[in-house]
């Protein structure tokens, strides 16, 4: 049997750690979050699925704690990251002597690419560049940071303009032919990659510099000839996970994609492929550090299947690349527990943003069409996200136990997205049962709350009824008009609080929406049409509240209060 209390506190926040470090993907989830949730709900050698797996952080939470994990994404690049991050025990020795040849082979081709005419005061070896500022808005007055490639002068940075003898080395290297395979097709038409086009990016290969893609072509092929799948999928991560800095969607001040998108700037650097590389395979949070946390922490319980009766036997680890609307090769009530993280809208646009990835990878785009997300280049508006959202928890529902428990974190400001969650899970069948407020990682609460931003991760927590039910719960009428719903939240958060600031008086009016409005009838009256896609702000609780008899309002360190007094 399964617990009957959700878990309704905010989990203790611990430190990042390297297995999911190894390659960037979007919005993981805390992993102290998930595990706490996984143990919560489940007991050992049971089931837990995560139908949108992302990075995989559901899995490799649920290895961890010896729960047996079903993965799945539409997309092959969270696929493919998933199992790296999962897969153990993966010989560690191996993958060293292997990057000890690549190393051997090809790191002083590489760094002679990228070598100055200067050399280091101390060891009178040339100077090689970290990285040089190249894009078009330097006007051929590239910036060099340069350093020793013993190490000295670790302390001071060598950075100036590259001389014109070094220029005419980068121009004359870059002449020669590209001495092996890269991706150099076409970019289709998409939201995010528009705005390549509109900077000049029209192919793969123009996303990086001829000096860089040189580099990468050789890399990739070293790394084709590792003959131990795990070892070499292991090291295409480090692969991959140096693209993006290796890119021109990096510059001095912008991490590349660090906005969600694809930003091309004018100032863009070209950084040292080999030195990218290498720190993407030893540095603390790169794939050696990461790889031997999951070979302590996963040992051999590991142990992948391809077919769901194979979870019944020894199999421990399912992982797919399907549609979450029709997992057709998962029976129904399998499942002991789901704790997913669904997509959120149009918010991230993991198709396109995982092309520069996958076009490496040669992984190919024909999921897109089954992605769940808003985008007007895939004809998707929010009612299709909705739609096929609706497809997805139904699906969720059915493979779940009766009588077990749904998690999902979402985290978004737009109500219409909210809505889209909640009408799937309401349609499939699930009961609502709370809503937990997780803490946010780094800045306070108030600090993140002032910049008008939702930095906290809400858990929905929902419950699969051990018999379906056709009756929901019934409303207090008089919270079906937002102001009045505002304001009976505010009254009773300040009758056990005393005081409190108004964006938390807005996050408990929007947990309150969240409740009134699953508890709604389908189309009930606090749908949003009408109201637009932000059916409150912070802006309009404040207004509410200051129009409303009894409330006391003061700034205090640039935070607004308000308490209760009398009606
Ligand atoms: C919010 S992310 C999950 C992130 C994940 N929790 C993590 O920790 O990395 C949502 C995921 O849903 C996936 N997705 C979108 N449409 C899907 C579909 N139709 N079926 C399965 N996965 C889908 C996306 O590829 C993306 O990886
Ligand atoms: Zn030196």
């Amino acid at each position: 049997m399964t617990v009957d209390v959700p878990v309704d506190y905010a989990v203790p926040q611990q430190r990042d750690c390297a297995r999911y470090k190894m390659h960037k993907y979007w919005a993981g989830k805390p992993w102290y979050v998930v595990a706490e949730y996984i143990r919560h709900f489940t007991r050992e050698g049971d089931i837990v699925l995560d139908p949108f797996c992302g990075g995989g952080v559901v899995g490799c939470e649920a290895l961890i704690n010896r729960r047996k994990a079903v993965l799945n994404d539409v997309n092959p690049m969270a696929v493919f990251i998933s199992k790296n991050t999962c897969r153990s025990p993966v010989d560690m020795e191996l993958f060293l002597a292997e990057f000890k040849k690549i190393e051997a082979r090809i790191k002083d081709k590489i760094m002679e690419m990228y070598r100055l005419r200067e050399k280091c005061p101390i060891c009178g070896e040339y100077l090689y560049a970290k990285h040089v500022v190249r894009g078009p808005s330097k006007k051929g007055a590239w910036i060099v940071e340069a350093r020793c490639p013993k190490g000295h002068g670790r302390g001071f940075n060598i950075r100036r303009l590259l001389t014109e003898e070094e220029k005419a080395d980068i121009l004359r290297i870059e002449a020669a032919e590209i001495p092996f395979w890269y991706p150099d097709g076409e970019l289709p038409d998409g939201r995010e990659i528009m705005r390549l086009k509109k900077a000049g990016i029209t192919h793969m290969h123009q996303l990086f510099t001829r000096r860089n893609l040189m580099a990468l072509s050789m890399l990739y092929h070293e790394i084709g000839h590792i003959g131990d799948e795990a070892v070499r999928d292991l090291m295409l991560t480090a692969f991959s996970n140096t693209l993006l800095h290796a890119s021109k969607l990096k510059s001095e001040g912008l991490r590349p994609m660090s906005a969600n998108s694809y930003y091309c700037m004018g100032d863009w650097i070209e950084e040292n492929v080999w030195e990218r590389f290498e720190n993407r395979i030893l540095w603390r949070w790169g794939v050696f550090e990461g790889k031997k946390e999951t070979n302590r922490l996963i040992g051999d319980y590991f142990k992948p299947v391809r077919e769901f009766s194979g979870l019944e036997k020894e199999g421990t680890f399912m992982l797919s690349n399907l549609p979450a609307q029709h997992l057709s090769n998962l029976p129904s009530e399998s499942v002991d527990y789901c704790f997913t993280d669904p997509p959120y809208g149009g918010s991230i646009q993991y198709g396109e943003l995982t092309l520069l990835w996958r076009s490496w990878l040669k992984m190919g785009s024909d999921f897109i069409k089954d992605e769940i997300i808003v985008n007007r280049y895939q004809n998707k508006s929010e009612q299709d996200f909705g739609n096929m959202l609706k497809e997805a928890f139904g699906e969720v529902y059915r493979l779940l136990k009766p009588g077990h428990w749904l998690s999902v974190t979402f985290n978004n400001r737009d109500f219409g997205v909210w809505s889209a969650l909640l009408n799937a899970c309401r349609t499939a069948g699930f009961e609502q049962v709370n809503i937990v407020p997780q803490k946010p990682l780094g800045n306070s609460f108030v600090q993140s709350w002032a910049k008008y931003s939702l930095k906290r991760d809400l858990i929905l927590n929902f419950k699969k009824p051990v018999k379906a039910s056709s009756r929901r719960q019934k409303n207090t009428p008089c919270l079906l008009e937002i102001k009045s719903l505002i304001i009976f939240t505010a009254k009773e958060y300040l009758a056990k609080h005393r005081r409190a600031t108004l964006p938390e008086l807005f996050e408990a009016a929007m947990m309150r929406w969240i409740d009134v409005y699953y508890k709604q009838p389908d189309d009930g009256p606090l749908c949003l049409s009408g109201q637009g896609k932000q059916c409150f702000d912070m802006a309009y609780v404040d207004r509410c509240l200051q129009q409303a008899p009894g409330f006391q309002r003061w700034e205090e360190d640039k935070n607004i209060i308000y308490s209760f007094v009398v009606e």
